[in-house]
Order: structure tokens, then sequence, then C-alpha cells
């Protein structure tokens, strides 16, 4: 029997390389993964890598975005637009969800319960169900509403765990690859998922 998977959403934010830091890291600890892409992160990821994500050729598509070989890897895919999919059902087995990256309109359709697609039943569903839901947001500035979505996450179960790389485990050079794997990161810590993406506070300034 399938172990249950983690539910990824990638969302219209900028940040795609997080959500593919995100899903080597799952690959690599050897977890099963479904995969939602909200239509606006299509644009986002044509913007960001100049790579197309088409419902039709996912597994080549996402091969391609990950540079990794799936033959022996356990992803299934979920397009946005079935709301009869496996996920938008509690009854769905599932360990938990990660929303990576989360634009604010999905914070903000997963906060009031919109279900506009596949990406925010999902995670309303994960979160009912009280499972681990890991919300990756990116917008800066923020308005107060923005906030208030998040709040209402939290207040729902949801780690909010804000695409904000500490520069502590890498220093000043930190390359951008660095950075996004700082994230990365800990969004698996919340998952509790094991990883080598970050170097960890040791108690001791300089030690780098
Ligand atoms: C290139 C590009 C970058 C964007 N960056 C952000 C962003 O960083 N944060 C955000 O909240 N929305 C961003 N947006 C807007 C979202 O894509 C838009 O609100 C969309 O409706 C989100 O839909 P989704 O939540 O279904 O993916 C961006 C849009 C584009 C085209």
């Amino acid at each position: 029997m399938r172990r249950e998977p983690w539910i990824v959403g990638v969302s219209g934010a900028s940040g795609t390389p997080y959500a593919a830091a995100v899903l080597r890291g799952l690959i690599d600890a050897g977890e099963p993964v479904d995969l939602v892409v909200s239509r606006a992160a299509r644009l986002t990821l044509l913007d960001e890598t100049g790579r197309s994500f088409r419902d039709a050729h996912w597994a080549a598509d996402l091969g391609d975005w990950l540079g990794v070989g799936l033959d022996d890897v356990d992803v299934r895919y979920w397009p946005a637009g079935d709301l009869a999919a496996g996920p938008s059902s509690g009854s769905y087995p599932a360990r938990g969800m990660i929303v990576v990256p989360a634009s604010t309109a999905a914070c903000a359709g997963i906060a009031l319960g919109l279900s506009k697609d596949l990406l925010q039943r999902a995670a309303e569903v994960n979160l009912k169900e009280r499972r681990r839901v890991v919300i990756v947001p990116r917008e800066t500035p923020v308005t107060r509403s923005h906030l208030l979505h998040l709040v209402e996450l939290i207040d729902a179960g949801a780690v909010v765990l804000p695409a904000s790389p500490g520069f502590y485990g890498s220093g000043a050079d930190a390359t951008a690859q660095q950075l996004i794997d700082f994230v990365a990161g800990k969004v698996l810590d919340a998952a509790g998922v094991k990883h080598t993406l970050l170097t960890r506070w040791t108690g001791e300034l300089g030690a780098r």
C-alpha cells in the first residue's frame, strides 16, 4: 500500500525555486508527493525559469524543472481544476500539505474557505482534518488584510513560514541557492522531513 503522501501546492507567488527545492527535498527523503500547480503558478514558473508546465505533460515538465529523473519516484499529479481529485476529500490519505510559494490570493482563499481550485480546497481539507499544513507566503510589503488572513491560517492550525531566508548559515556572500535552501530546509523541518539543506545554528558566533 502507498505511504501517505505530502500534498504540495505551488501557487502563483514569485518563488518557484522554493517549490523546486522543497520538492527535491521530499523526493530525496523518499517521501511520496501529490502535486498541484495553480494556473497562476504556470505564469511565475515561465517567468522565473522559462519553462512551461502542462497538465498533459506534467511528468516530463516536472522532471525538466527539478532536474531529476522521476522513474523510481512516487509523485502523483492532480490538475488544479480537478475538484473531484483525491486531495479534495478529507478521506484521501495524506500526511499534510505544503503550499510553496503561497500567493496572497491563495492565503486569502484558504483562510476564507473559498476553494476556488484544488490547491485551496486541499489546503482547507488538510486544515479541517487537523493535519500539518505549512504555508510559505511571499509578498512584500503587506496589507493588514494579508496579515489577518495569515492569523486566520495560524488559528486554523497552519504553520505560516514566510519565504524569509536567514544569512547566519551562509554569511553575507550567500548564493541565491543557499538562501533558497534555507527556506526549503525550514519547510522540511516544519514537516518533520529529514534533510541537509541548511546549516544549523551551533550557538557559536562566527563559527562559520
Ligand atoms: C510574474 C508574477 C509574479 C507574481 N508574484 C506574486 C507574489 O510574489 N506574491 C503574490 O501574492 N502574488 C504574486 N503574483 C500574483 C498572483 O499570481 C495572483 O494573485 C494570482 O491570482 C494567484 O493565484 P493562485 O493563488 O491561484 O496561484 C504574481 C503574478 C505574476 C504573473
